[in-house]
């Protein structure tokens, strides 16, 4: 997915309609990460002036949610599950080996509710189920 550079007049565009959703402050967020693919700081201040909150409120929302990032996404995302099922049948290993051959494109997570088919990884939002590196590696491509 290609996302838009940062401009603060999109930005402004895209909070607007939102002033009238409860709590609009996380929905702000994932509107400009979907847009700009990252929060930028700018917008964390734009987001508190638009919605009369504080930026530590903002910031508070944004480092909460793991999903939501404050720098540019990388080519590729791998997220490996380590809670305790995926663990029981190898994600640890599994996370090793990723991260020796995808270094900071690897990334933990907890349970994506696959925990059947573990050890389960996501590769660019897509779910793999009893992965192994070659798996993401097809995953990749
Ligand atoms: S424990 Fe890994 S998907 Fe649930």
């Amino acid at each position: 997915m290609t996302h838009s550079p940062w401009s603060i007049d999109v930005a402004t565009a895209l909070l607007e309609p939102l002033r009238a959703e409860p709590g609009p402050v996380l929905i702000a967020l994932q509107a400009i990460q979907g847009e700009f693919g990252y929060v930028p700081s700018e917008a964390v201040a734009l987001i508190a002036t638009t919605y009369n909150v504080s930026r530590a409120d903002v910031h508070g929302v944004l480092t909460f949610y793991h999903d939501l990032r404050t720098t540019p996404a990388l080519p590729n995302e791998i997220k490996i599950c380590v809670a305790e099922a995926c663990q029981a049948v190898g994600s640890r290993e599994l996370e090793k080996a990723l991260k020796a051959a995808y270094k900071e494109e690897v990334c933990d997570a907890f349970c994506f509710g696959n925990c059947a088919l573990g050890p389960a990884v996501m590769v660019n939002g897509k779910l793999i189920g009893r992965a192994t590196v070659a798996k993401v590696a097809e995953g990749l491509k």
